[in-house]
């Protein structure tokens, strides 16, 4: 994104800037901890039907409509049906942003920490590693500062390009490292059991939870729902194929997570390992399997640095969604905004830093029933922004985008320099006016009605 309004240098730039904020924890952290929260294979499955059937087509609409109006999510609204209560849906996309940059930016400063500890730890990290680490408030507290203040100075000075330039050449060197562990971790012992619970669906153990977590990670790890893409999509020449552009955007992020998974699973049944370990898993099990390589400080420490650039690219649209609208639509000057939204964004997210067992009230915040999440507060914020609003989210912007809007608008747009698209298109008319929004809605509404929130 750029701070005055201009269009793409080139369709790679904007591609790989999509994909930037797409790919991040979402695929290497969250990814493969709700997959073993959920049972393996059975959920991978669901995820990635979701992921075809309703991220990439409602991926389409959010560019479309940012396309055709050139504005951020609130104003494109206004200017489609000014004078009306949807502009609400984009200030619900800014609160959303805000709660989940809060408990991203937590694990964000972990993913950094691990960094120094990769490098300077030696021998096998004792059982209790991870959980000494998190439950250090001053430690954590700081990482996690030092992320935020690192996101708002991307952010305030406006120099994404230069982000855009390291991540063309960082980005492809995270993949070559992944192959190389996916390589290694297979060939351990055990491992085999891995790739069994990974891709071996079992469809008993699928249940209520399975599909709500399955929808909402694809729509979290493709940076949807919020309107994020509607200001992606804004800045769009006429002349890149929508269509194309978000087939790429979509496997790129889902072969990053699948990647990510590749790894996890093998390394953790071959290091004997619990799949259920929740938010802390990639951090338990990723240290263990680096100790045994050879250089293993070294890949680690890698690892580690690309993973935080991933997460940088991610927290900084992420930052970017409330301080364009307030820029673009409240006529603050960007300098200033900048630090007081990410400091608002820092306190929010401290509770979340200090559920680790630093403070029991937040260890055990558990107000969202445990049929949905785990109770600490950092697991309730991933679950309340990360999956419940911002599917609100994407299911209101649906309806806008089919009904209001309307979908044959949308797919005019769509169809500009994307001739590939007119076999689909009566198809994604169907998914995006009558599909997508049945689909979330039926979800959503059963939420309420299997865990007797009223
Ligand atoms: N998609 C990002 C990830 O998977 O890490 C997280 C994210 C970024 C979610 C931006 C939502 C968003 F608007």
């Amino acid at each position: 994104m750029k701070s005055e309004r201009g269009l793409w240098g080139s369709k790679l730039g904007f591609i790989l800037a999509a994909s930037g904020s797409a790919i991040g924890l979402g695929n290497v952290w969250r990814f493969p901890y709700i997959t073993g929260e959920n049972g393996g294979a059975a959920f991978v499955l669901i995820y990635l039907v979701f992921v075809l059937l309703l991220g990439l087509p409602y991926m389409m609409a959010e560019f479309a409509l940012g396309r055709a109006t050139q504005l951020n999510p609130v104003g494109a609204i206004e200017k489609v049906k000014p004078g009306n209560k949807w502009k609400y849906v984009g200030l619900l996309g800014i609160i959303t942003s805000i709660g989940i940059l809060s408990f991203y930016g937590v694990i964000a400063g972990w993913t950094f920490g691990y960094i120094f500890k990769s490098l300077f730890d030696t021998g096998t990290p004792a059982s209790n590693d991870f959980s000494a680490f998190i439950s250090n408030p001053q430690y954590e507290i700081g990482l996690y500062a030092i992320f935020i203040i690192v996101t708002a100075v991307i952010v305030y000075k406006g120099v994404e390009s230069g982000i855009e330039k390291w991540s063309k050449i960082l980005m492809p060197l995270l993949l070559v490292l992944f192959i190389i562990l996916i390589v290694y971790a297979n060939l351990l012992p055990n491992s085999s059991q891995g790739i069994e619970f990974y891709l071996y669906p079992d469809f008993s153990k699928v249940g209520f939870k399975t599909i709500i977590a399955a929808l909402g990670q694809a729509f979290f790890s493709l940076s949807l729902g919020l309107g994020l893409m509607i200001t992606f999509g804004s800045y769009i020449p006429k002349s890149t194929n929508i269509f194309t552009s978000a087939l790429y955007i979509v496997l790129f992020d889902a072969i990053v997570a699948l990647f990510a998974g590749l790894i996890i699973f093998p390394a953790l049944f071959a290091l004997g390992e619990n799949p259920a370990s929740g938010p802390s898993l990639v951090f338990i099990v990723l240290p263990k399997l680096f100790s045994q390589m050879p250089a293993g400080n070294f890949v680690g420490a890698a690892f580690f640095i690309l993973l935080s650039i991933a997460a940088l690219t991610s927290t900084i649209s992420l930052l970017e969604v409330p301080v364009s609208y307030l820029v673009d639509e409240k006529n603050v000057s960007r300098k200033k905004i900048v630090w007081y939204v990410a400091f608002f964004v820092f306190i929010v997210g401290l509770p979340s830093a200090l559920s680790q067992g630093t403070v029991k009230f937040f260890t055990n915040f558990g107000w969202l029933p445990s049929s949905l999440t785990s109770a600490d507060f950092l697991s309730q914020m991933s679950f309340f922004f990360g999956d419940f609003l911002l599917t609100f989210g994407a299911l209101l912007l649906c309806i806008f985008i089919g009904w209001i809007w309307g979908a044959k608008n949308a797919g005019a747009e769509i169809m500009i320099s994307g001739d590939n698209f007119s076999k689909f298109k009566g198809t994604w008319i169907f998914l995006i006016k009558y599909l997508l929004p049945v689909i979330v809605l039926v979800i959503l509404v059963s939420i309420f009605k299997v865990t007797g929130i009223s």
